[in-house]
């Protein structure tokens, strides 16, 4: 009889107080995964890992430039390393990632690299990586974050590609031919495509008829389909929308391939802290993440932590993990653990942050930032990074009249960058206005999306919002402004009205990419079609 049970406490041996590992309460269900962030770990990040997991994926250590960072001369040694070490602890090994517009060596489809040159790259790369690596990974993420943030269109799929090198070097067939060389590479893994913010509807459908399309065409590519599985990396926060969550696990769940959550974390503090509200708040939303993921286990592979703790998290500022820095289990241990007995305990928690509310006052400022209105305005800050780590930040100020909202915003760190045709790479500011605070999960009327760069071009979500909006920008040094006079649509604003209200600065790469975002409050990745995580202006005369 094994001591714990029922018959040895009749006995009067005390069980033995021992947390059930997390990999063993989802045995049934899927793998439990988490990264090596480097080849040598403490003990403390051994622990964690071996104890809680059954899954591994290298955080850096497998993508293309540390594999390959000149022309031919691959080196495995540091990757090989990692991937054995987890062998030998009795964990599957999954492979990240095989073509990526990030940390992926210059030479691979820089500017005078053929389309015969980046394929014969590309594939190279793919095979080779993959046929190395054979017999030892259970899986590949093939292609990583290649569809853009909300795509406008997503019903075509090709329309919606990130321009990003190999994009440009190669066109849209790219998509297909790593694909085709990984699964020469490596028959046996199964082929993931990899992105963020798929709780997204419209990235979520671009991703969707991407795969449908691809696995039509290559029904039978070594006796299967070509794309085994969507990868949802889950980099979530507190506003993020579960059952947005859960419609696109369905979604892909539907096309007959796989689903992994591949790079799960939590946003939920600043600044290194982590207050008790927010660490409960924190669990309650890890909880009802297992809650959909335990639903949808038929069709979930794997859900991978991105992080051993808070410490060495790509985003440790805001403690998303589920272990603190001294390695202790957080709240969102617990809410993992047994989510519907975390989600009973603390109903009062929520999983909901605290809405940002500034308060405005009433004016009408001259457009060129230096009317003294301004001055008294309180200041908005502009840092909440969405996507990444570093990029443009800014501050805001806002006033209102009886017919307009005027929205001032500096932007810090800019390299005013425009030359990407799609107008959210560029270097911009965009504002995000619900006029009745409705918080709803789609635009209605009197929502809208309001996009003005560096250089004062301006583009609006829905264009019909354009009518009566004027803005003005000026730039000095790294610093640019923007000053918008946004028309009210179906309010008649008074002294006390709120309104839904956000600001998003997007920060471009000197190569003409989007690498940043930063926010005011919404840290969902879904503002520009639902209005349920804005922060709030309160109008004041
Ligand atoms: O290796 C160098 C080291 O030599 C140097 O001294 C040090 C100085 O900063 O930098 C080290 O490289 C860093 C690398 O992590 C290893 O620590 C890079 O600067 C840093 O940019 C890199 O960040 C990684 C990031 O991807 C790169 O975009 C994060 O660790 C990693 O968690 C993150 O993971 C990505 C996934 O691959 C894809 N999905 C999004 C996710 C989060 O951004």
């Amino acid at each position: 009889m094994p001591s714990g049970s029922e018959d040895s406490m009749e006995e009067g041996v005390a069980p033995p107080l021992r947390i059930t590992p997390l990999k063993t309460v989802y045995e049934d269900d899927f793998l439990i995964g988490n990264v090596v962030p480097r080849q040598y770990l403490s003990e403390d990040e051994t622990y964690v890992l071996t104890t809680h997991h059954s899954a591994a994926t290298a955080e850096n250590a497998m993508k293309p430039q540390p594999l390959q960072p000149d022309k031919g001369n691959f080196k495995f040694e540091q990757a090989d390393a990692i991937v054995n070490a987890v062998l030998a602890a009795g964990m599957k090994m999954h492979g990240h990632t095989l073509a990526w517009h990030q940390q992926s060596p210059t030479w691979m489809n820089e500017e005078g690299v053929s389309r015969e040159e980046a394929i014969e790259n590309l594939t190279t790369h793919a095979r080779t990586v993959a046929e190395h690596f054979r017999g030892r990974v259970i899986s590949w993420d093939v292609l990583n974050e290649a569809i853009n943030d909300n795509p406008a269109n997503p019903a075509d799929w090709r329309a919606s590609l990130r321009q990003s090198r190999w994009y440009q070097t190669i066109g849209p067939d790219y998509v297909e031919i790593v694909f085709r060389a990984a699964r020469e590479g490596d028959p046996d893994a199964m082929l993931y495509y990899n992105d963020y913010n798929l709780d997204n509807r419209n990235k979520a459908l671009a991703v969707y008829n991407m795969v449908k399309e691809l696995n039509e065409k290559y029904p039978n590519v070594g006796g299967r389909p070509l794309i085994d599985g969507v990868g949802m990396q889950g980099h979530y926060s507190l506003q993020t929308n579960v059952t947005n969550v859960e419609d696109s696990i369905k979604r892909f769940g539907s096309l007959g391939v796989e689903v992994s959550v591949t790079e799960l974390d939590v946003q939920a503090g600043t600044d290194y802290e982590l207050t008790e509200t927010q660490a409960i708040s924190q669990g309650v939303l890890y909880a009802r993440l297992f809650n959909v993921f335990k639903k949808y286990a038929e069709t979930i592979a794997r859900v991978t932590m991105w992080g051993l703790n808070d410490d060495s998290s790509w985003r440790s500022e805001r403690s998303p993990t589920m272990f603190d820095a001294e390695f202790q289990p957080k709240p969102a241990f617990f809410g993992a653990l047994n989510p519907t007995v975390f989600i009973a305990q603390n109903q009062k928690g929520g999983s909901k942050s605290a809405v940002k509310q500034a308060q405005v006052h009433y004016g009408t400022p001259k457009l060129d930032g230096n009317d003294a209105l301004w001055d008294s305005a309180p200041e908005i800050p502009v840092n909440q990074h969405l996507t990444a780590w570093q990029g443009a930040t800014g501050s805001a100020k806002v006033l209102w009249d009886d017919k307009n909202l005027y929205v001032l915003v500096a932007v810090h760190n800019a390299v005013m960058n425009k030359t990407n045709a799609n107008p959210r790479e560029q270097d911009s500011v965009e504002v995000f206005i619900d006029e009745n605070n409705g918080k709803t999960g789609a635009f209605e009327k009197g929502d809208g999306q309001y996009r003005v760069n560096f250089d004062n071009e301006a583009s609006f979500n829905p264009a019909s919002i354009k009518s009566g909006f004027t803005s003005v920008a000026f730039a000095s040094g790294a610093v640019y402004t923007v000053a918008m006079r946004i028309p009210f649509k179906t309010i008649k604003p008074a002294n006390g009205t709120v309104v839904g209200f956000d600001i998003q600065i997007n920060g471009a790469s000197p190569q003409g990419m989007r690498q940043s975002v930063a926010m005011w409050n919404d840290l969902s990745g879904n503002s520009a079609g639902d209005t349920s995580g804005y922060g709030t202006l309160k109008l004041m005369k």
